[in-house]
This record gives structure tokens, C-alpha cells and sequence, in this order.
């Protein structure tokens, strides 16, 4: 058949270039396939033509999300070409953070859409002591004084309560100010705050993420007298090791099941960024980590884990020495740009985003990447135009959609 001699096509010839595809909007549209979606995913697998899933979206662990994209698209799909908002937040178990030695053994705070299931996120990653929202409001209600969404929305199932767990050290009674760092030392010291999809309670997580960053150290409970004073030496906002703050996903808006687009986790970024602007009487802007496309650090990780799939798949068609499976493990991937791939093809809806990441990336192993933009998603020519294209948004192509965007690739390629 035409198919097989393709494949043979492909086995003698392993292409140089490879795709990276956005999910909502590209391929799925709230659950349900994009037309031409899953043709062109089981095309590519067929001809073993490597691509990465690459998206902003999150909130579930990695296998779970890959096993109901499979189902959703009729696909069989699986981690090691797929990457979410939260992934590249693995490498800062064992490095990165103020000492360069990651958060594995210090305490963490996430949220994110589903309290619990943001803490077996971060707990599968490797962090040790994972903290929600939820269990600093089980320990201290009156940190909150207000009903949470999450009471009734929980993991546990409709009107369950909301899960908790306790507090790796005993909160401090917090009507009265610790005087002492000895009594410090009975409080319960948060390290790094992690946002890692879109939440829900924003009102209760904006206060504990402040409350946080107003801290001493990050000690629940106490404020730091280094606030403000940003005329005396050392003094100032976020000054005095407070956590720091990761986001993974900067899109203020994306495409669900509405007509128009709707707010994502870049708008809770903008509203905590907004009372931070207010406790700061506009004197210091919110100093965070924003991973995720657009950013550079995602796509970096990005073209690392694509590199890595694609070489085991050369090793599989022969074309490569045989050795350890490289692609699950992040570390072993770094040292993949031996092989680099010549083009990246990154198929995307939002031109924020995918397109404008994709646009801007400098690949160290010299890999160009190139940009298609789709109809089907969160850009609308009517509402929004061309005119938003420029610059670092421009995409190399516009498409009707993914199928039609990965034959303009196919053809560029020749
Ligand atoms: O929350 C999901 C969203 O912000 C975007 O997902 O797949 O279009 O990058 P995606
Ligand atoms: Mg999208």
C-alpha cells in the first residue's frame, strides 16, 4: 500500500523537522476533537514523524491527562512527547530557588484548580511537603472569613467537604504577632508558592498568596518590618525572603465551550498583581516566575523533551546507537542537542502565546522554529484582525486549522 511505502520512505529518510501542537483550540475544543485532528495525529504516527503536545493547560498529572486526550482524540498518545503548564515546574524539585538546590525537602504551597489534585501533581514531581490554600483554612479559619467555592467543588465528589491535610508544623495562633524566633520556629515557614492552573477561589488564594508575600521568611502568620521601607538598606517589598511566586501559565484569556474567549490563569495573575499594586501603593511591581508559553524556559524544556522523543524514535527505526530510553527523564534529555532538529513547526491558536513563544525562541542546538496560526481557536479574524499579528505575534502562516497547517509544513519540507 501507499502507506507502507511511505513508512519505508520514512525509515530510510527520518525527517529533520518535527511539530509541536497546542491542544485547546487546536486540537480539541472544550472535549471534543477539532475536525482533521486526530487524521493528522495518526498521519504523523505512521510516518514517525516526532511532535510534542504542548500546552498551557494543566490541573491534572501527566498520565491522566495523556490517557483522556488518547480517548478524546482516538489517538494513542503518551508522556514522553507531552508537556503542560506545571511540567517544566519538575526540574525545581533538585535545583533553581534563592540557594540553586530546589524545594524537594522545604514546603511548598499550590493551587490551582482542584486543591488535591495539584498536591499529587507536585508530590509526583518529587516535592516533599506540599501545602494547599485548604489545609492553612482547615488549621486557621479565620485567615478566611468568608464561605470558599471549593467547600462545595472539591475532588472528593458535589458538596463534599473540602480535603485537607495537616499542617506540616502547628500553626501559630495568629491573633497575636510571634514576638520571638523562637516562637517563629513553631510557625509553619512556606518556601515557594506555586500556581499551577487556572483557580478557583481566587479571593482565598489572593489572601494567603499575600498574606505570604508580606511575610517574614514566609512564616504564616507574621508580617515582615521590611515592607515598604525601601529607602533604608535591604528594606522593601519582597525583600525579606518571602516565597518565591511561580506561575505556569500566563493566558489571560482561552477558548472553552462560549462564544467568546474566557479568563485564564493570566487573570488571576492580573488580579493578584492588582492588590499587590494596592498593598504597594504602586511603589514595587509583583516580583513572580512566569513559565509557559510564551515563555522562554517552556519552550527550552519543550525542545528538549521533543529532541530526546525523537531520538528514541530514530533509535527505534535503527537510526541511532541503542541506549537507555532518554526522553522520560528530563536530566538525560539536556545532553540531546547532539542531534538537533533542523525545524519545529508549532501549530497554535493564540498568537500570545503559542505563536509569539515560538516566534521568539532562540534554540541553543540551533533548531528554527516556525509558526502556524489556526482558525479554530481563541483568535477570530473578526474580532481581533491581522492588525494584532505584528511583531513577535506574526505568524509565518495563517491556517483554517491543524490538518491544513500541517500540510503547509509537509510542503514547505518538500
Ligand atoms: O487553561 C488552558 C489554556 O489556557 C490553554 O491551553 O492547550 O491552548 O495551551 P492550550
Ligand atoms: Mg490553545
Amino acid at each position: 500500500s501507499s502507506a507502507k511505502g511511505k513508512q519505508r520512505e520514512a525509515l530510510r529518510d527520518p525527517p529533520s523537522f518535527a511539530f509541536a501542537f497546542d491542544i485547546d483550540g487546536v486540537l480539541l475544543h472544550v472535549s471534543k476533537p477539532i475536525p482533521g485532528a486526530t487524521e493528522t495525529l495518526r498521519f504523523l504516527n505512521e510516518h514517525n514523524i516526532p511532535f510534542i503536545l504542548l500546552t498551557n493547560g494543566g490541573g491534572k498529572l501527566e498520565a491522566d491527562r495523556v490517557k483522556d486526550l488518547s480517548e478524546k482524540l482516538g489517538v494513542p498518545l503518551a508522556t514522553d512527547n507531552f508537556v503542560q503548564s506545571h511540567t517544566p515546574f519538575r526540574e525545581l524539585v533538585d535545583a533553581g530557588g534563592p540557594d540553586g538546590k530546589g524545594f524537594r525537602d522545604k514546603t511548598i504551597l499550590v493551587t490551582g484548580s482542584d486543591y488535591e489534585k495539584c498536591r499529587s501533581i507536585a508530590e509526583s514531581y518529587g516535592f516533599q511537603n506540599v501545602v494547599t490554600p485548604a489545609d492553612i483554612l482547615a488549621a486557621h479559619r479565620s485567615v478566611f472569613p468568608f464561605a470558599v467555592v471549593a467547600d462545595v467543588e472539591s475532588s472528593a465528589g458535589d458538596g463534599d467537604k473540602l480535603a485537607t491535610r495537616p499542617l506540616p508544623k502547628p500553626l501559630h495562633n495568629t491573633t497575636a504577632a510571634p514576638a520571638t524566633a523562637a516562637e517563629r520556629a513553631g510557625l509553619l515557614k512556606i518556601d515557594a508558592m506555586f500556581v499551577l492552573n487556572d483557580p478557583r477561589d481566587w479571593a482565598l488564594d489572593i489572601q494567603v498568596l499575600a498574606d505570604l508575600l508580606l511575610s517574614e521568611q514566609g512564616y504564616m502568620g507574621t508580617y515582615s518590618s521590611k515592607n515598604g521601607n525601601a529607602s533604608l538598606l535591604n528594606h522593601g517589598w519582597q525583600r525579606d525572603g518571602q516565597p518565591t511566586l511561580y506561575f505556569s501559565n500566563a493566558d489571560l484569556l482561552w477558548a472553552a465551550a462560549y462564544h467568546l474567549p474566557r479568563f485564564g490563569q493570566g487573570a488571576f495573575q492580573a488580579a493578584l498583581a492588582g492588590v499587590w499594586h494596592r498593598l504597594t501603593n504602586g511603589t514595587a511591581p509583583l516580583r513572580r516566575t512566569v513559565i509557559g508559553k510564551p515563555h522562554a524556559d517552556t519552550y527550552r524544556f519543550a525542545e528538549r523533551v521533543l529532541t530526546a522523543h525523537r531520538n528514541d524514535t530514530l533509535r527505534r527505526l535503527g537510526h541511532l546507537p541503542e541506549q537507555a530510553a532518554e526522553s522520560q527523564c528530563a536530566a538525560a534529555a539536556a545532553d540531546s542537542n547532539s542531534n538537533p532538529i533542523a525545524a519545529v513547526y508549532m501549530v497554535g491558536d493564540n498568537p500570545e502565546s503559542d505563536i509569539a513563544g515560538a516566534n521568539g525562541h532562540v534554540s541553543d542546538a540551533g533548531t528554527q522554529w516556525l509558526s502556524a496560526l489556526v482558525r479554530t481557536g481563541v483568535w477570530s479574524e473578526e474580532r481581533d484582525g491581522h492588525g494584532v499579528l505584528t511583531g513577535v505575534k506574526k505568524p509565518t502562516v495563517v491556517v483554517p486549522d491543524v490538518k491544513a497547517a500541517v500540510q503547509w509544513a509537509l510542503q514547505r519540507e518538500g
